[in-house]
């Protein structure tokens, strides 16, 4: 076993077996067109193999081991204790980080589905865990001056802090969803006045502009991008109306920014601000897999993780050793992409 506990490669095959699957195999694996992954230079002399080294990298105050992070989802909901649990056990075992998702249940009656978001336990005392409420639950908590109740939140689960959640564009579109009174920016700036929770300010899956990451960056928090390219939240609302029927606002779910564009606003608007007080970024929102958080954490000109959702929701609804193979992959993938590729 490998620092990772990746099974070590079979080494005492017999080199004649060897050398006839490779002649068989080399039949079925040419590739079918020319396309390369343009991103990088493949440069096969100037690294060597990875050794397992942590990358350790800062987390408001702590550290994570990799840089990797799970993105909120789940919680008041079947089978959400079952996939939290697993989330956080990963994150113990690999040194990672993770948000909750929305605890908005909790705040209304602390009581209710404690169970599904009390993993402080699992995760440890050093991995970073996050609470997580929507932008409306804070616009209302601000205005009424209950912002004590946000901070009795985020103590109940003993979490490191709170990602807000920022997503009107979901939230008009559900016809349960909740109407802003003040654009979000006002919002969290009344917010960071009040308190000293650690926050993190997120999209769900539409990305944000330069305008919105610019207002962002000033403000002492980490911003996760949630961009567009993955799961998109708008059409989920679009299908979840009119029983899936056709819908006029469709156009709606094509809106947005996707990790790449929103990686040339950041370091854009960088170059502009100078010094910037936000403490990190989560590249989130259509990561696929390391290849793609290499590149953008390569690419942003700032201290940046990469985060997944749906893919980590899709191994710990599986199993615990769905998910640490999935990990396991990403980290030993990342960690190889370090040694042999470099920017184009
Ligand atoms: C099942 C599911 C539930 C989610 N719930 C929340 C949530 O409660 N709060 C939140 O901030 N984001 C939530 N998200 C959004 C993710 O954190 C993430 O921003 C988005 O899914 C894009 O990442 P992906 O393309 O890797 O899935 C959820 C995502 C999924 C898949």
């Amino acid at each position: 076993m490998n620092a990772l506990g990746k099974e070590e490669r079979v080494k005492d095959k017999d080199i004649s077996d060897r050398k006839k699957e490779h002649i068989e195999l080399a039949m079925r694996s040419q590739l079918a067109h020319w396309s390369n992954d343009k991103r990088f230079y493949y440069e096969p002399l100037l690294g060597k193999h990875p050794d397992k080294q942590d990358v350790n990298v800062r987390f408001f105050d702590k550290e994570l081991r990799f840089p990797i992070w799970v993105s909120s989802m789940t919680g008041g909901a079947k089978g959400a204790r079952h996939i939290n649990e697993n989330l956080a056990r990963a994150c113990s075992e690999f040194g990672l980080g993770m948000g909750l998702g929305s605890c908005r249940p909790l705040l209304e009656d602390p009581s209710k589905y404690l169970e599904d978001f009390a993993i402080r336990s699992i995760i440890g005392p050093k991995q970073p865990l996050f609470a997580n409420l929507g932008i409306a639950q804070i616009e209302k908590s601000v205005k009424s001056g209950e912002v004590s109740k946000i901070e009795d939140l985020v103590g109940l689960l003993d979490a490191d802090g709170l990602i807000v959640h920022v997503n009107p564009l979901q939230e008009w579109i559900q016809p349960e969803g909740d109407r802003l009174v003040t654009p979000p920016i006002q919002t969290i700036q009344s917010l960071l006045e009040k308190t000293d929770i650690q926050l993190i300010v997120k999209e769900v899956g539409q990305g944000m502009g330069p305008g919105s990451l610019k207002e962002l960056m000033q403000l002492p928090v980490i911003i996760e991008f949630g961009a567009y390219g993955g799961t998109n939240f708008s059409q989920l609302e679009i299908s979840r109306r009119d029983g899936g029927n056709e819908s006029e606002l469709q156009e709606l779910a094509y809106l947005g920014h996707t990790a790449d564009e929103m990686v040339t606003y950041f370091n854009n608007e960088k170059i502009r601000l100078g010094d910037i007080a936000c403490k990190g970024v989560i590249v989130s929102g259509g990561i696929k897999n390391y290849l793609d958080g290499y590149y953008f954490v390569k690419r942003l000109s700032h201290t940046a993780v990469y985060g997944q959702a749906s893919a980590m929701l899709h191994h710990a609804r599986i199993s615990y050793e769905s998910l640490q193979n999935f990990i396991r992959e990403q980290i030993d993938g990342y960690l190889l992409a370090s040694e042999l590729l470099t920017l184009r």
